[in-house]
């Protein structure tokens, strides 16, 4: 059964396989005993490997050991995690903040503590897996809109029964796209049709806004949000995830999250790293400055050569490639070149809409865009792109 199911996967290019990786990421790293430019990673503003997190991370485990031992609940909640929690909800502008072992467990726990049944869900049909995972455990029905069609999702709202609790569940940034939701008017919407709005901001948290604090801060929304989710695992180069919003709604998550009640608390040095990453992160705004200005240079260069990129508002820069065989054959390509940028292909994303995930972060080098762009062409004149 699994061998006829991985024929399948296979015969349909879709089988899956580890590229190992000898160094931390970076923007150039060692792979098959190469030097790669590695245009795949979200540690947007390369925390991962700054020393100032890696010491804190350090210190920690000396101080806490490398692991917290069980749940919060049941052996205590470690300072670490405490103060992690403290410094985002002043990050985020909220009351509290909950952290969670992943961004993956914060929304497969939140979303379904957050409506049941007799409750509706209505998420956006590009929302990330964990959410639609999270959507699924709920015992509330659940009904996908169009992607960011606010029409769609207005007549769905229209339609439903009366005083029903109902949430709208979206990206803030999608994962795959490297679009943004229509924030201000899904909150409307959510105001008017009395919903409430749910936003997984894995990749805006740290990139998007004047202060980094996400898309809703670059919307000017932030506080028409009742529930904000973000990870830690990106652009603050640790592990783990928080929702953020009112005490109220902490309290009553740590009492009904299951995946925050009945899973070991996140090592105290992840917890650790994320508290300095986001004081880096906020002491030097000359990071999120790069990133933006190499996202520029390499989306300008990217469309120059004719590529065709999916509307991105952001450091994810999707080529559209189409099927799941030239997507991986691209790849390849432009990892003989000395390029390694992933073929995204389902299910992470539609049928026919496979495509190379590009991403920047602030510690490409101008010099390293443009060797990206000598590789892109070669390896898209070859697989007949552009
Ligand atoms: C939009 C989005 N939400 C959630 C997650 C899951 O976060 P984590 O990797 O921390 O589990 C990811 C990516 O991993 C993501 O892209």
């Amino acid at each position: 059964m699994f061998e006829q199911r991985l024929n399948e996967l296979a015969a349909r290019h879709l089988t899956r396989r580890l590229t190992p990786l000898h160094s931390g990421v970076g923007p150039v790293v060692e792979m098959a005993g190469r030097q790669i430019l590695l245009l795949a990673s979200n540690d947007y503003l390369g925390l991962a490997t700054h020393p100032e997190v890696i010491q804190s991370a350090i210190e920690a485990t000396q101080r806490f050991g490398v692991g917290a031992g069980a749940a919060r609940l049941v052996s205590g909640s470690l300072p670490p995690h405490q103060e992690l929690e403290s410094a985002l909800a002043q990050f985020k502008g909220t009351e509290a903040a909950l952290t969670f072992g992943s961004g993956y467990l914060a929304n497969i726990g939140t979303i379904p503590a957050l409506v049941e049944q007799g409750g509706l869900i209505l998420a956006d049909r590009l929302c990330h897996a964990s959410l639609i995972d999270g959507c699924r455990l709920s015992t509330a029905d659940f009904r996908i809109y169009r992607h960011n069609d606010t029409s769609h999702l207005k007549s769905l709202l229209v339609k439903r029964r009366q005083a029903r609790r109902t949430l709208i569940v979206t990206d803030g940034l999608f994962s795959m796209d490297g679009d943004l939701a229509p924030l201000p008017e899904l909150s409307r919407l959510a105001q008017e049709y009395e919903a409430d709005l749910y936003i997984d901001d894995a990749h805006g948290t740290g990139v998007m806004g004047p202060h980094g604090r996400g898309t809703a801060e670059h919307f000017g929304i932030e506080a028409q949000i009742p529930f904000q989710m973000g990870t830690l695992g990106k652009a603050f180069g640790s592990s783990g995830a928080y929702l953020a919003g009112t005490s109220m709604l902490v309290r009553y998550l740590m009492n009904t999250s299951r995946s925050f009640m009945f899973t070991t608390a996140p090592p105290p040095s992840s917890a650790a790293a994320a508290i300095a990453a986001l004081q880096v992160m906020q002491r030097e705004p000359e990071r999120r400055a790069r990133l933006w200005a190499n996202r520029e240079r390499l989306f300008s260069g990217l469309t120059q050569l004719g590529f065709t990129l999916s509307p991105s508002a952001s450091p994810i820069m999707p080529i559209l490639v189409g099927n799941a065989d030239t997507a991986l054959s691209f790849a390849e390509s432009l990892f003989t070149e000395g390029v390694y940028a992933p073929a995204i292909r389902p299910p992470t994303v539609p049928d026919a809409t496979s495509r190379i995930r590009v991403t920047v972060t602030s510690e490409h080098t101008s010099s390293h865009i443009d060797q990206a762009l000598i590789a892109f062409q070669r390896a898209g004149e070859s697989a007949g792109l552009i």
